[in-house]
């Protein structure tokens, strides 16, 4: 075999089952072999890793980037420096820009945005009440996903009834491409947040009570049932509650094509965080009860719960913090602190390296369709690599974040484990904990190699489409 571009040298690789010490030879962009210590051809480059960490780059299903029509909060440059900074390889990015990724042509203008990504990245097309004609356009011109958001967040997208959203179902279901879900049900807020405000409620906690789990869990309950009726393959976002498990498990148990995932904030903070971080802790769905955070941990373990996301969803901080609850913006910058926050929870035991590797990296690569390609530090895979240093502490501060939101509750967070270099395609975006400048541009989509199994559909002559074929009985 010709001579690698780089060899890193020595570092403990891990995967979501096993962990060795082993070199790792990198060439056109794709791991060219792992093997053992010294026994691979020497390379233009090396990088000494012993004593770090390589891993998989983390594939976060979940981000933000505003771009276009929010770039005071973000956009593709900020977000994906954010990314590559903080160990994340691939990105796949939600619709809820303005104008919103809705119909072929702005997924146009966002493929021409993103053209500014240090890492590789999806591209989430909307699944809304007005654009259900559209919906196939999206899918031929390569979205890479769909988001429905079943509650209005920000953006303020209109939710779509049942109805459409079972219709838009019915039209994704054969592509195979998976729907994420931001699981709320609308009506169900927007009557309880009215009766809380009438009451003079303004308080963060009030943002809880207007949004308790039930919210959540109806949601993901009736998004199952139209997902089992057609066969679509779903995802629930940040997994908030206790509540939400069941119908998530039960959903599984059937057979439903349905995935879960969480975020560091349901794992990490409750509401015993509220009184101090007021409105700066206020995202959708809300932090919860430290027993939704115990049973969120455990689903995690028992794979109730698939894999770790962020809501990477960063706003001003004039946004950010207002005394009243229901005018502060939601959510709050994530793709940069996802791995030290997690890589933290390993230094403190509560949680290996391989089962984070399989929540970071593995489990979103299979179930968002990048597998093999990615997820793996194996031959043949893209060398997108995250090379983590275990004994580094590090102190996240809001202002030192490369992304343009610089309100985080986890500030002044001690972390004992981060990301010190970061590979796209063997390339260094990030390295020493520097952003690599010139590597600007390096990420593309992952549409080429996104490949899903065929899905299996259900109720195919009841859809829409086809009982609108169907010629009128006589
Ligand atoms: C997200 C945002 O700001 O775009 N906010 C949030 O609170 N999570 C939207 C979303 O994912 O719900
Ligand atoms: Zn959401």
């Amino acid at each position: 075999m010709s001579g690698p571009d780089l060899l890193i040298q020595g570092g403990t690789v891990v995967s979501g089952s096993t962990s060795f010490v082993a070199d790792v030879a990198v060439k056109d962009g794709l791991i060219q072999a792992v093997g053992a210590p010294g026994s691979l051809p020497e390379a233009r480059e090396t990088l000494d890793a012993t004593g770090l960490f390589v891993l998989p780059g983390a594939i976060d299903v979940h981000v933000h980037f505003r771009e276009p029509g929010y770039t005071h909060k973000e956009d593709w440059e900020t977000g994906t420096a954010a990314a590559a900074m903080g160990g994340t390889t691939t990105v796949f990015e939600m619709p809820n820009t303005h104008p919103p990724t809705r119909s072929l042509a702005e997924l146009r203008d966002k493929q021409a945005a993103a053209r500014k990504a240090y890492v590789d990245f999806g591209i989430y097309g909307l699944l809304a009440e007005d654009n259900i004609g559209e919906l196939q356009g999206l899918i031929d011109g390569g979205v890479n996903a769909f988001k429905c958001f079943m509650g209005n967040t920000f953006g303020n997208l209109p939710s779509p009834s049942t109805g459409a959203m079972l219709e838009g179902f019915e039209i994704i279901a054969p592509s195979g491409l998976r729907i994420s879900l931001h699981a709320e049900t609308a009506s169900i807020m927007a009557w309880r947040q009215q009766r809380l405000i009438a009451a003079g409620r303004n308080d963060p906690l009030a943002h809880i009570a207007a949004r308790p789990a039930v919210v959540a869990a109806e949601a993901v309950a009736r998004a199952a049932i139209l997902a089992e009726w057609t066969g679509a393959r779903v995802h629930v976002l940040h997994i908030s509650s206790a509540l939400e498990l069941g119908p998530l498990r039960d959903a599984k148990a059937r057979g439903v094509d349905i995935t879960g995932g969480t975020c560091p904030c349901y794992l990490l903070l409750d509401s015993s965080d509220y009184a101090r971080l007021g409105s700066v802790i206020r995202v959708n769905p809300p932090v919860r009860e430290a027993a939704d955070s115990e049973a969120i941990w455990a689903a995690l373990k028992d794979g109730t719960v698939d894999l770790i996301e962020t809501d990477h969803a960063p706003h001003s901080p004039e946004e950010k913090t207002k005394a009243v609850i229901w005018e502060a913006d939601c959510g709050f910058p994530g793709v940069e602190t996802q791995m030290p926050l997690m890589l933290n929870q390993v230094s403190r035991g509560r949680l290996s390296l391989q089962d984070y590797v399989r929540f970071s990296a593995e489990q979103p690569a299979k179930r968002f369709g990048l597998w093999p390609a990615k997820g793996r530090i194996e031959a043949g895979a893209h060398a997108d690599i995250a090379v983590v240093d275990m004994a580094r502490t590090e102190t996240i501060r809001a202002a030192a974040l490369h992304s343009r939101g610089k309100v985080t509750p986890f500030e002044g967070e001690s972390v004992t484990g981060v990301p010190v270099h970061t590979l796209v395609r063997g390339r260094f975006v990030q390295r020493d904990r520097r952003l690599v400048s010139e590597a600007r541009g390096h990420g593309r989509q992952v549409t080429d190699i996104q490949r899903m199994p065929p899905p299996v559909l259900n109720h195919a002559d009841q859809t829409l489409a086809s009982v609108l074929r169907t010629p009128t009985p006589s």
